[in-house]
């Protein structure tokens, strides 16, 4: 089959992205597809193809921290220019399905999917609908809140509009919060905040950037994921974290944090862990040709909360879609040839 992969993209997520595409590249390879990779925001969109099997390409890792934010701006103009018009369009118009690799921004949020969408190009993963509902971490959480499923409270706040909303000060009150920006991946910017005057500092370095914040109780319990994949919920992940955070750095650090496949859990717990992560997937509007990956903390009573649901989970060598399809016996090259098929059946 003809495969584009797109990776890289505009958000600051585009280096797991990179990673993400080239290992998804590699295990095309192994399956004889015909491969080319593409990063529509690069001044030269593409990277390599058409690859061939036995053509090597290092999967590389990701380990420095995201990219600056001001080069954003061109990153968007050249992925919007690329991607409606000019030889970039064509290539994607001749493959018989694009692989999404994008994590993050235009790529996660709905926006390149709609565009799909709209030219009538096949792609993996959800569509622009479901990808749009999760990518708002508070939005998504109100939805799933609204399904029955178990959320925190939460608050959200953007620093330029002015003084800290009451609510937030009393939360921030009763004992440290998590502050993150509401639509973002990979934890770019996520902050652990035990003071009033530590909300302060964190509020004014993220002030001029326009972010807008999510503010949620810190969660002290265990943490999980679930991966749903089509109609398959995959065995439960546990992230057995040595730092307070799952952090940046700690995701993409080989051997930071561990992580365990299946979770060592009694297997009702698993089990409802489960069924949470596929009424997520659905609550969100994500249907049986989607995949998804849910992720948990407990509370301090050992109850789990959603966290948020991921529409285009990372597909490098440390990320935790390819571990949860290893706990359900599927080889990486077979997790991909799945996420083909659900795109092209
Ligand atoms: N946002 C990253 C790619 C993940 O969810 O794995
Ligand atoms: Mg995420």
């Amino acid at each position: 089959m003809r495969v584009v992969i797109l990776c890289g993209g505009e958000s600051p997520e585009r280096d797991v992205s990179l990673a993400s595409g080239r290992s998804v590249a590699r295990a095309l390879l192994e399956r004889d597809h015909e491969v080319m990779l593409v990063d529509p925001a690069a001044v030269e969109p593409v990277l390599a193809g058409p690859l061939r099997p036995g053509d090597v390409l290092d999967a590389g890792v990701v380990a420095k921290e995201p990219p600056a934010l001001a080069e954003r701006e061109q990153w968007r103009r050249r992925m919007y220019a690329a991607l409606t018009g000019g030889p970039v369009l064509e290539l994607l118009r001749d493959a018989e399905v694009v692989f999404l690799a994008l994590h993050g921004g235009w790529g996660e949020d709905g926006h390149v999917q709609a565009l799909l969408e709209m030219a009538g190009i096949r792609f993996t993963g959800a569509g622009s609908g479901a990808c749009a509902a999760a990518w708002h971490k508070g939005r998504g959480q109100a939805v799933l809140g609204a399904a029955g499923l178990p959320v925190a409270e939460r608050h959200l706040w953007k620093p330029e509009d002015g003084a800290v909303p009451e609510a937030v000060e009393r939360l921030v009150a009763t004992g440290p919060v998590v502050v993150k920006p509401v639509a973002d991946g990979s934890s770019v910017s996520v902050y652990r905040v035990d003071s009033l005057a530590q909300f302060g500092h964190v509020a004014a370095e993220v002030r001029s950037s326009g972010v807008e914040l999510l503010v949620e109780p810190f969660l002290p319990g265990r943490e999980f994921t679930v991966a749903v994949v089509g109609d398959q919920v995959l065995p439960v992940v546990e992230i057995e974290l040595t730092t307070p955070l799952f952090d940046y750095a700690a995701k993409y650090q080989p051997g930071a944090v561990s992580e365990v496949c299946p979770a060592r859990v009694q297997p009702d717990f698993a089990s409802r862990l489960q069924d949470l992560a596929h009424r997520a997937h659905r609550a969100l509007g994500f249907d049986d040709n989607a995949y998804s990956r849910t992720d948990f903390r407990c509370d301090s009573r050992g109850e789990p909360m959603c966290l948020e649901v991921n529409a285009l989970p990372g597909l490098t060598a440390t990320s935790l879609l390819p571990l949860a399809a290893s706990g359900a016996g599927w080889t990486y090259p077979e997790l991909i040839q799945r996420l083909i098929g659900l795109a092209t059946r």
